[in-house]
């Protein structure tokens, strides 16, 4: 264990109030002092001059690919990829081979993330081998470490079995991830129905394949009162029936992701499956209803749904399979795109990063507290860069912000209290 000074920092953190240039001391994987000047012999320390620190991003929603699926990536390279991007804790979705489904691997997961370079947060299926059939047991696998269950990617078809699901992780206090979506509208739909897929002449998702799925589990915990996390939130009537369904009383919180807040599906013009991904991006309208939910509190957390995919895969425009990555984007897209265009300060977008998906998932870290966890990040807000997925830690470049211009660059990622990252 080592012990870093960090002085000079302009430390910004909503949840403990904290928003001044001071000074910060690690200590045995602990925060173990905050002040505007501290001193400390022997050792080592770091000058941030210049640079903002804040609570380590916390990612919920993050594809590891581990196990079986790692040439796309695995549990070290997705950590890697989350320490240069700032993010301390991943939470890990079970559409792995085998899925999450079972305690073993959960406790893979967490054997081979106690040596990675981020902590990973591991998903449990809904249902077994993520086919919808059969519920997991959710006693057995929160035991073993999952702290949330969801079938992303393979949603839960039937609603019994969801609501089931609603009310057996109300009762053991854990969040059900729900990606929204009704597959029989889905159909074969690569891209967003609308002007753009009839231009390519290719088949569409209509929004409503979402929307369907967001209106049937906002009834569902109105139903049963038990809590919602809706995924990965891309359309204009989803944002406005969960702003419903949170005046209503219902106990919903949502997450959307930097592609879809940052660009449209005018991006799809250039027939590059780069920028394909489930829910497909949509028209401007949607973009700037995303926006509006980010500002009013609609859309709670960001997330980054990264979801990696080799180059191979990804070549064909028609048979690529779905997913962007986004771990090493996701602070310059939000500094870039949402407190760059006035729609929220860097202290809330930071908070919704961190501080908020932390609380979703009830984990012990995204907070700059005396005694802790050590899991911060420290970035130059100024610094303007050009995407160049070439030079990403994780596997695969499937990423759909290559070639864009971001402001506000990591330089230094600590979690547990090691550095974990240092721009080069
Ligand atoms: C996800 C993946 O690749 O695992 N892809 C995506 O586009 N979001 C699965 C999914 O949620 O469809
Ligand atoms: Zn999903």
């Amino acid at each position: 264990m080592s012990e870093w000074l960090i002085r000079h920092a302009h430390m910004l953190d909503l949840s403990a109030g904290v928003d001044y240039t001071g000074d910060i001391l690690l200590e045995n994987g602990c925060i173990a002092q905050i002040g505007p000047f501290l001193s400390r012999r022997g050792c080592r320390t770091l000058d941030a001059d210049g640079l903002c620190l804040a609570p380590g991003l916390v990612d919920m929603h993050v594809h590891l690919r581990d196990p079986g699926l790692t040439h796309k990536e695995d549990i070290e390279s997705g950590c890697e990829a989350a320490a240069a991007g700032g993010v301390t804790s991943v939470a890990a979705m079970p559409n792995t081979a085998p899925a999450a489904d079972s305690p073993e691997t959960i406790r893979y997961i967490l054997e081979k993330a106690s040596h990675a370079k981020a902590r990973v947060l591991p998903v449990a299926a809904i249902t077994k081998g993520l086919t919808g059939k059969e519920l997991t047991d959710f006693e057995a696998l929160k035991r073993a470490g999952a702290v949330a269950f969801s079938d992303d990617g393979c949603p839960v078809s039937t609603a019994y079995f969801m609501a089931e699901a609603m009310r057996r992780a109300a009762s053991m206090g854990v969040p059900v991830l729900a990606h929204c979506e009704d597959k029989t509208l889905t159909r074969n739909g690569l891209i967003h129905e609308g002007a753009v897929s009839q231009a390519l002449g290719v088949p569409g998702v209509p929004a409503a394949a979402e929307d369907v799925g967001t209106a049937r589990e906002l009834s569902l915990s109105l139903s049963t009162g038990a809590p919602v996390h809706i995924c990965h939130v891309s359309t204009a009537v989803s944002v406005q029936m969960i702003r419903a369904a949170k005046k209503m009383g219902a106990k919903v919180t949502a997450e959307t992701c930097p592609h879809y807040f940052m660009m449209t599906d005018e991006k799809l013009l250039a027939c590059d499956a780069d920028y394909r991904m489930s829910p497909p991006l949509r028209p401007e309208r949607d973009r700037l209803a995303i926006l509006e939910g980010l500002q009013d509190g609609t859309i709670d957390a960001i997330a980054t749904d990264h979801a990696p995919h080799t180059a191979e895969e990804k070549a064909d425009f028609v048979k690529a399979p779905n997913g962007v990555i986004g771990l090493e984007t996701s602070l310059g897209a939000g500094i870039t795109c949402l407190v760059g265009q006035g729609v929220m300060s860097l202290p809330e977008l930071l908070y919704r990063m961190s501080s908020v998906p932390a609380r979703i998932l009830k984990a012990p870290c995204g907070t700059l507290r005396e005694g802790g966890i050590a899991d911060i990040m420290l970035f130059d807000p100024q610094e303007s860069w050009v995407v160049e997925p070439a030079r990403f830690h994780g596997k695969s470049r499937n990423s759909a912000f290559k070639g864009l211009r971001l402001q506000g660059r990591v330089q230094y990622t600590f979690c547990r209290g090691e550095l974990v990252y240092q721009r080069a």
